[in-house]
């Protein structure tokens, strides 16, 4: 068999077996649950050769908001020991109609449902007529409770998806976790524990869960004293390119738009805002100290996919993309806190690839953008569909057989994407 037609046939069935029944987990074992960005990664992929179940997936995500309009970054479903903080730790019940975390993800779900309509709108009208409403309500919960500065905060390092980036660094450094007590990690029972978090990253990512469940997920309590509130380029850019989206799906559907039309120009202004002439990047912001955090990291380059053009950032482009061979690290190959191994300190990340490439090659940088995408093809077929990537080496690391990376491989990677 020829060799891509193997790798999408292989991809689908990654799809096919995380499967479990409305919603797909990222991967078997370490995460057995419903990851909100993973999850539209997902949709993204059945998309490819099951619409039905594209929407199906988007359906079970949006089935877990919150009155608040709050979509969480986990969905509960049905409790598996294997994976701590379980929903005990994160106290939630009331909140939502299903069990869950307390916190969001990048919204990617509305750039993904408008791909997935536009694959076929005569199936997908009544559906997306239907969750219209739910992303309208989402995307005003992250301007109204994460918005404060123009740009979108995160108040918990997980909210980012970028879980210990040196982003944070600062931020983490000032949180007591003293008062954290015992518990037991179930992560490093399924991965190396050198390829994951530190335990002083997971003793401050449960303190945080512990502040937010004590005041019962209060955003105002949130806003006024919770202990890490930091301005985030992965989710100002990804929320800015979700209203462009929805806003043009409303359109389409003859709805009234004017209020996404506001959000993005002050989403517009607040991505600006993130601009670090430091480092000649976007960056992220500490909201307690007012302090950028000095840190190029992948999410610094999404700003294409938000629409937003920016000269100054090529040559930091070019710097960190040839200190490495598979696409752009998640957090500078030169700078002072990189680690080749370590999730979001370092390692390549198919998604975020994705994510650059469709912004370069939208903005009219089509040779970049076609580079980044053969080196994330090379680097899956020669390394299998993994959680993440030793940036120079192209290792896998991680969870393998993992559901966003094959559906990057579907609808981006693959030679054959768009055509299948
Ligand atoms: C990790 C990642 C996060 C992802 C989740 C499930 O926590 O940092 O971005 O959503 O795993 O794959």
């Amino acid at each position: 068999m020829n060799v891509t037609v193997d790798l999408d046939r292989q991809a689908r069935a990654i799809l096919r077996s995380n499967d479990r029944g409305g919603y797909t987990v990222p991967t078997a074992g370490l995460y057995p649950y419903q990851w909100n960005w993973d999850s539209a990664f997902a949709a993204l992929g059945f998309a490819v050769f099951d619409i039905d179940r594209a929407w199906v997936e988007l359906e079970t995500l949006f089935s877990g908001q919150w009155a608040n309009g709050m979509v969480p970054h986990i969905l509960f479903h049905a409790v598996d020991e294997g994976y701590f903080p379980g929903p005990d730790v994160w106290g939630t019940h009331g909140h939502g109609p299903i069990a869950s975390s307390g916190i969001s993800q990048p919204p990617v779900a509305a750039s993904f449902a408008r791909r997935i309509y536009e694959r076929d709108p005569v199936a997908g009208e009544a559906r997306l007529r239907a969750l219209f409403p739910m992303m309208k309500a989402w995307h005003g919960w992250f301007i109204k409770h994460r918005g404060e500065s123009g740009a979108i905060c995160v108040t918990h390092p997980w909210e980012a998806g970028r879980d210990n980036t040196p982003d944070w660094d600062q931020a983490m450094a000032r949180i007591d976790a003293s008062n954290v007590g015992e518990y037991q990690r179930r992560d490093t029972s399924h991965v190396d524990a050198d390829m994951r978090p530190t335990k002083y990253d997971y003793d401050r990512y449960i303190t945080l869960v512990n502040f937010g469940s004590s005041h019962d997920w209060n955003e105002d309590v949130i806003l006024k004293d919770g202990p890490f509130r930091v301005a985030d380029p992965t989710t100002t850019f990804i929320l800015l390119r979700a209203n462009r989206d929805l806003k043009a799906l409303g359109d389409d559907l003859g709805l009234d738009t004017d209020e996404i039309a506001g959000w993005i120009e002050r989403l517009e202004h607040g991505a600006r805002s993130l601009w670090n002439p430091e480092i000649n990047a976007f960056d992220s912001k500490d909201l307690r100290s007012n302090e950028f955090s000095n840190c190029v990291s992948n999410a610094s380059f999404l700003n294409w996919y938000a629409g937003i053009d920016e000269p100054r950032l090529q040559p930091t482009l070019e710097r960190v993309w040839q200190a490495a061979k598979y696409g752009i690290a998640s957090y500078d190959p030169q700078g002072p806190h990189f680690e080749a191994f370590r999730y979001w300190r370092g390692p390549v990340w198919a998604i975020m690839n994705t994510m650059i490439g469709i912004g370069l090659a939208e903005r009219g940088f089509s040779d970049m953008a076609d580079k980044l995408r053969v080196q994330t093809a090379e680097l899956i077929a020669e390394q299998g569909f993994a959680e993440y990537y030793h940036p120079q080496t192209g290792k896998p690391a991680g969870g393998g057989t993992f559901t966003w990376t094959a559906a990057v491989w579907l609808i981006w990677a693959s030679p054959n994407a768009g055509k299948v």
